[in-house]
C-alpha cells in the first residue's frame, strides 16, 4: 500500500541577494507575482494536491512568512467594519487550519540538502513533497498534483523535470534518463549543476519533488557536493535502485522566479492568464512590443 502524501517541506531560508534592495527587509518569498506572494502560490499548489501539514525551513529575517499565514485580526475587523466583503472573503478563504504550519530554522546556509535535513523530525517515516517557492508553474493541473498522481501509482520518488538549453545545465540538477513511458522517464542518475560538456541530458529538475523519507538517511551523511554545499540532488541519487524513481515532464510552463527575467516573465504570464486583468494587460503590452 502506498502511504498517503500529506506533508510538504518549504525551504525558505535563502537570502534573496539577487533581488536586493527589494529583499533587504522582506523575505524574497513574499515578492508578489501579480497580487499573491510566491510562498502563497506554493502553499496553494500543495493544498490542491492534498498536502495538510507544512514545514517551513526558515532563517533570520523570515518572520513575515509566518505572519502571512496567521489570522490578521485587526485587518479583518477593519475590513468587516468597512463592509469590504470581497477582501474579507479572500482572506478567510486562504486561512490555514490551526496547527498546519510548523517551522524549523536552518541556522547556517549549508545548502538545499541541509535545509531539507533540518525538517527530519517533522518528516519522520512519511513520504513528503518539497516545493521551492522560487519556481512557479502555470498549468491546468497544479504541478504537484501531477507528481502526486505518479507517486500514487509507483509509490516511489518523483521529480518534475523540464528541458533546458544545453548551456544552462550548470544551473540545475540534471537527469540521466532511462526508459521513457509517455511523459514519465525512469531516473538512472542525477548530477547537480554539471558543466554542459558533462551533462548526461538536458532534462533539469525543477523545484517540485515527492520523496521517500529514506532521503534523510543519505542527507545525514552531510557530504558536500557542487558549490561545497550539501546537495539534495546527491542524496536523491543514492536512492536510485532502492525504490522507483521517475522524472515527470509535467504539463505547464515553469518560471524561475529566482532570476529577474524569469520573475518578470511570470508577472506577464500570470497576469495574462487572469480573466480580470488579461485583456487590459494584452492591450497595454502593444505599446511596448514591436515598437
Ligand atoms: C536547486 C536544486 C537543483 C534544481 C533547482 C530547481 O538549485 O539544487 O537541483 O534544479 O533548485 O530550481 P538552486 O536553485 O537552489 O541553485
Amino acid at each position: 500500500m502506498v502511504k498517503p502524501l500529506r506533508k510538504a517541506v518549504l525551504p525558505v531560508a535563502g537570502l534573496g541577494t539577487r533581488f536586493l534592495p527589494a529583499t533587504k527587509a522582506m523575505p524574497k518569498e513574499m515578492l508578489p507575482v501579480v497580487d499573491k506572494p510566491l510562498i502563497q502560490y506554493a502553499v496553494d499548489e500543495a493544498r490542491a494536491a492534498g498536502i495538510e501539514q507544512f514545514c517551513m525551513v526558515t532563517g533570520r529575517g523570515k518572520t513575515a512568512l509566518i505572519d502571512h499565514f496567521d489570522i490578521a485580526f485587526e485587518l479583518e475587523a477593519t475590513l468587516a467594519e468597512r463592509s469590504k466583503r470581497d477582501a474579507l472573503a479572500l482572506l478567510r478563504s486562504e486561512a490555514m487550519p490551526p496547527g498546519s504550519i510548523s517551522t524549523v530554522r536552518q541556522q547556517v546556509p549549508l545548502g538545499l540538502g541541509h535545509a531539507i535535513w533540518c525538517a527530519r523530525s517533522f518528516i519522520g517515516e512519511d513520504p513528503f513533497a518539497i516545493l521551492l517557492p522560487d519556481d512557479l508553474v502555470l498549468s491546468d493541473t497544479p504541478c504537484l498534483e501531477q507528481l502526486a498522481n505518479v507517486y500514487q501509482e509507483t509509490g516511489g520518488n518523483v521529480v518534475a523535470v523540464t528541458q533546458v538549453p544545453p548551456e544552462h545545465t550548470n544551473r540545475y540538477g540534471i537527469l540521466k534518463i532511462g526508459a521513457a513511458e509517455g511523459n514519465r522517464v525512469a531516473v538512472e542518475g542525477l548530477v547537480e549543476k554539471p558543466a554542459p560538456k558533462d551533462a548526461p541530458s538536458d532534462l533539469s529538475i525543477i523545484g517540485r519533488y515527492i520523496l521517500l523519507p529514506e532521503v534523510m538517511t543519505y542527507l545525514s551523511m552531510m557530504e558536500r557536493g557542487a558549490g561545497n554545499e550539501v546537495q539534495l540532488t546527491d542524496a536523491m541519487a543514492k536512492m536510485i535502485g532502492h525504490a522507483p524513481f521517475h522524472g515527470l515532464k509535467f504539463e505547464g510552463r515553469r518560471f524561475d522566479c529566482g532570476d529577474k527575467i524569469g520573475f518578470l516573465e511570470a508577472q506577464i504570464a500570470f497576469a495574462l492568464a487572469r480573466p480580470d486583468l488579461g485583456p487590459a494587460v494584452r492591450e497595454f503590452l502593444k505599446n511596448y512590443v514591436n515598437a
